[in-house]
């Protein structure tokens, strides 16, 4: 069906957008080969941060050790700082696999993301007190008790012990002054002495690892955990034996130990391996953090729809979109939410009726229906892309451990994941140009909530090590 909106549209503007739409597909569109050769060398990157530290890739020792019994038990609290909310939960560990959680979820702004850390974890504070205090008064929590807390931190910090952790840098956005460099486990435990909080921090987690964790404690066929949210990392299991730059601790070989990548930061600073785009390279530029997590910002939530806004933005200074209407809403950095890009691809309407809301709604702006076609083949290679790309990573890591002729599952959490039509169903179909046939062995699945439930196991792991008198 044509619009007759459409007919208006002068036949050389039409034209233009196609030879456009031929532009974005060669740029955005990776090749099996190409991505082939991006697993080559993020194994080598993953190899490199196992052997020294303060490489590229982190690849952080994060003194969980092997999997949980799924026997776990008992009542804890979760505090989650994530990109966009956080978090308060009580997690009751039933054993058997089982649990139950009960939550609270506080939206973050974005100038308390840049404000002094320490008010930041004050907050974490003051939310987790308000939420405890809830709990004591219907009964729930007997007043007096000091619960364990896992502390779910998602952002890379450098750990000596399960309970420290030294920011090495904010990620997604983020900007707190006096938190990078310091431990926020020692912050987060001020914050909570100063408003007498009764919760005892027992373990810092990522959300990643929090996610291998809780995965497996439901499906121990899982080996490795991503999250495809505001961020995008991933954590699995490794030998000790395999982790060179620990060898000095004198941990057995044999034990395992989780290993959080960070591999957002893949090919950062040196941008040798991705293939980045000019709309890629100004996001970088214009970030807080230019030159860092270079592969997350061309995969993750935080960035896809700001992508898609520097393309249209593009062609409207070029003359080819929205002549003659006030653009300067959809000019706006960020304005364009990567929400609006599942919603886009995900339109059931002939006309396209929801790129027609989204557009008129949030930026003032009437759209065509051949402009509509165009932006959701646009959101389609930009999604597309950032699937692959989170292939690739995946491949790296299946391919390191040797997961790909037994097969293994992976657990995958966030809004891209969870949210995003055909994430990963484009995953697996680059698992397929990856590998062949075997790929098919590689499964992702919606994980289990990695940072509220994970973290509780991990506290409770922990708890048992420390009663065993271990490491
Ligand atoms: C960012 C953080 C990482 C986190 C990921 C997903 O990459 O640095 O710690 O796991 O986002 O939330």
């Amino acid at each position: 069906t044509r619009s007759s909106e459409d007919d208006d549209l002068p036949h050389a503007t039409k034209k233009k957008m196609a030879d456009h739409l031929r532009k974005y597909e060669a740029l955005f569109t990776l090749t099996p080969q190409r991505m082939r050769m991006i697993v080559e060398a993020f194994k080598e990157s993953l190899e490199t941060g196992l052997a020294k530290n303060e490489q590229i890739v982190p690849m952080i020792p994060t003194y969980v050790f092997g999997w949980p019994s799924g026997n776990e038990t008992g009542d804890y609290l979760a505090v989650d700082l994530g990109g966009t909310n956080l978090r308060v939960c009580l997690v009751t560990l039933q054993g058997g696999g089982k649990f139950e959680i009960t939550q609270s979820k506080y939206r973050l702004s974005e100038e308390q993301k840049q404000e002094d850390g320490q008010k930041l974890f004050d907050f974490c504070a003051e939310c987790l007190k308000a939420f405890i205090d809830s709990y004591i008064d219907d009964g729930t929590i007997k007043a007096g008790t000091r619960l364990p807390l896992g502390f779910t931190f998602s952002y890379p910090c450098a750990q000596k012990s399960i309970d420290h952790g030294q920011l090495i840098r904010w990620t997604k956005g983020f900007g707190a002054p006096n938190t990078e460099g310091h431990d926020v486990v020692e912050m987060f435990r001020r914050s909570l002495e100063k408003q007498n909080v009764p919760a005892e921090i027992v373990a810092l987690t990522c959300d990643t690892t929090g996610t291998l964790i809780a995965s497996h404690y439901v499906n121990p066929k899982t080996r490795i955990a991503c999250i495809f949210g505001t961020g995008c990392n991933a954590a699995y299991m490794e030998r000790v034996g395999d982790i060179p730059k620990i060898k000095h601790l004198g941990i057995p070989d044999d034990e395992e130990m989780a290993i959080n990548c960070e591999w957002g930061a893949f090919d950062s600073f040196e941008h040798e391996n991705l293939p980045r785009t000019k709309y890629d390279q100004i996001i970088d530029e214009t970030s807080n953090k230019p030159g860092e997590q270079a592969f997350e910002k061309l995969i993750s939530g935080r960035y896809l729809g700001e992508i898609l806004r520097l393309i249209i933005c593009e062609l409207i200074d070029e003359g080819v979109l929205f002549l003659g209407q006030n653009t300067y809403k959809i000019e706006i950095p960020y304005s364009f939410d990567t929400a609006f890009l599942s919603l886009m691809e995900s339109d059931p309407t002939d006309e396209l009726l929801m790129i027609i809301g989204i557009f008129s709604h949030f930026f003032a702006l009437e759209t065509t229906l051949a402009e509509r076609q165009f932006f959701r083949a646009l959101a389609k290679l930009v999604g597309r892309r950032a699937a692959r790309l989170s292939a690739c990573g995946i491949a790296a890591i299946v391919s390191k451990k040797g997961y790909l002729e037994e097969g293994c599952m992976v657990g995958a959490d966030g809004s891209l994941y969870n949210k995003y039509p055909g994430f990963a169903e484009r995953i697996h179909e680059g698992l397929h140009d990856i590998f062949g046939e075997k790929g098919r062995n590689v499964v992702t699945y919606h994980a289990e909530d990695g940072s509220g439930i994970g973290s509780a196991i991990v506290a409770a792991m922990t708890k048992q090590r420390k009663l065993a008198g271990r490491y």
